[in-house]
């Protein structure tokens, strides 16, 4: 019997793992640098978090939760990632303790959805959080930052869009307005929207159903309904996106599947790479309600996530750095074991070394360091180790010379340097 994983849940060998080991660097090096500390929270949570944040009439929360009972607790593994940030910022009063928390994570959410390119199971998300700061201008700021990090990881052909949901009222007033277009029309929309009608009439927007199309284009315009204070957030955002130069388009169509969001909508797609449908890198907004709605002050926020699995998949192929090593090649038992010593201490220097504790033929030996691309190929046999040496090959330079042992791991890691300082450039 063969086990395999279980169907939208992937592997990621360390073939691969190098290219998210990159992206997440670039993401926590562009957090750090706008001010986000790292927020780490369990996968599990309380069912009834996600149920009271995300919203019932939900996509995710209908269908898509991985939930179950242990003992009497009601269980589910994390969706997304603003629910548990916000259960964590209630649960320890951090509003008391700072005006403004920015707090930033990534790690696996699961979501029983229908697999297929860029739609997982379990994927993985870069997101963050900011509390405290009703905006305009910290929603302008996290937009330009994502901007410009998807733009150094090399991410093209990017479509930045916004919309405002205005305040709860608001949002209030235009889901009568909504259901009051649809209403006569009801015969006419596609079931999934029929269904919708009753439970949450702004999801009808999102309908990609081609009959659904006319009613949608014809459907009154959040931004028509907006309250003065709304209106003049929304322009305080766009005002400060034109000042930052950040090229963007507003879609009074975006209304995302969540139901916590207020005001800021924004989302970031691209056509590039091997993306294909699932063309949303992130998306994110604001929601000035959730904390006193999950037991906290009032306090607004605002924030994103990002697919991990769809950033990989926009990004140009870019073929993996070579390290440079130095590859053990030990003749004997005694050498093997002299060998282990002089590769710690190489590591201690801050290098990779490798042992090849296989034995063989010294011809055997220097094909796999030739495999490897190793640079540099130390061999040692009994002669060697009498002689207190070691015989160093570099194999592209097919250059050989001795080194004393006792000095032999500062020698190689002198030598790895250089050659990381040029590969580096
Ligand atoms: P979301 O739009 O549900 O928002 O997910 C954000 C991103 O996660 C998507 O744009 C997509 O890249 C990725 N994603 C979602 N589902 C899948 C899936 N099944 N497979 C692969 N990637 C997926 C949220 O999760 C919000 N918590 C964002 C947010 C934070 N809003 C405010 N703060």
């Amino acid at each position: 019997m063969q086990f395999r994983h279980v169907q939208g849940m992937e592997d990621v060998l360390p073939t691969d793992s190098g290219r998210w080991r990159r992206l997440e660097a670039e993401f926590h090096r562009t957090m750090q640098l706008t001010g986000y500390g790292e927020l780490r929270t369990p996968v599990l949570e309380h069912t009834e978090l996600f149920k009271r944040s995300i919203g019932e009439v939900t996509d995710i929360v209908e269908k898509e939760m991985y939930s179950f009972q242990h003992s009497r607790e009601h269980l589910t593994l994390r969706p997304e990632g603003t629910a548990g940030a916000v259960r964590a910022y209630v649960q320890h009063k951090v509003a008391s303790a700072e005006p403004v928390s920015r707090w930033y994570y990534l790690g696996p959410m699961f979501r029983a959805e229908r697999p297929q390119r860029g739609r997982l199971r379990q994927f993985h998300q870069l997101g963050a959080e900011s509390f405290g700061d009703a905006g305009p201008l910290v929603d302008a700021e996290l937009i330009d930052t994502l901007y410009g990090m998807l733009s150094r990881l090399g991410v093209t052909e990017l479509d930045v869009r916004i919309n405002s949901l205005g305040s709860a009222e608001t949002r209030a007033r235009y889901r009568a307005a909504l259901v009051d277009h649809f209403t006569p029309h009801a015969a006419e929309l596609s079931a999934t929207s029929h269904e919708r009608l009753q439970k949450n009439p702004l999801r009808i927007l999102d309908s990609k159903a081609p009959q659904d199309r006319p009613l949608i284009d014809a459907a009154p315009s959040i931004l028509e309904l907006l309250s003065e204070e709304d209106r003049a957030h929304f322009e305080g955002l766009q005002a400060a996106l034109t000042e930052l130069g950040t090229p963007y388009t507003v879609d009074p169509g975006l209304v995302r599947g969540l139901d916590y969001y207020t005001r800021t909508l924004f989302e970031i797609r691209s056509s590039a790479g091997d993306l294909g449908a699932q063309n949303t890198l992130l998306g994110g907004g604001r929601y000035d309600g959730m904390v006193r709605s999950l037991g906290g002050p009032e306090c607004p926020a605002i924030g994103f996530a990002a697919g991990v699995e769809r950033l990989l998949l926009a990004l140009p192929p870019s073929p993996s750095p070579v390290t440079p090593l130095v590859f053990f090649a030990p003749l004997g038992a005694a050498a093997q074991r002299a060998c282990l010593t002089l590769a710690r201490q190489v590591r201690a220097l801050g290098h990779v070394a490798l042992v090849d504790g296989r034995g063989g033929s010294l011809k055997s030996l220097l094909r796999r360091a030739d495999g490897l691309r190793a640079p540099l190929c130390v061999v040692v046999g009994e002669s060697e180790l009498a002689r207190g040496e070691v015989q160093l090959k570099q194999l592209e330079l097919h250059q050989q010379s001795s080194l004393p042992l006792d000095t032999a791991a500062q020698q190689l890691a002198a030598l790895l340097d250089v050659l990381a300082a040029g590969s580096a450039g």
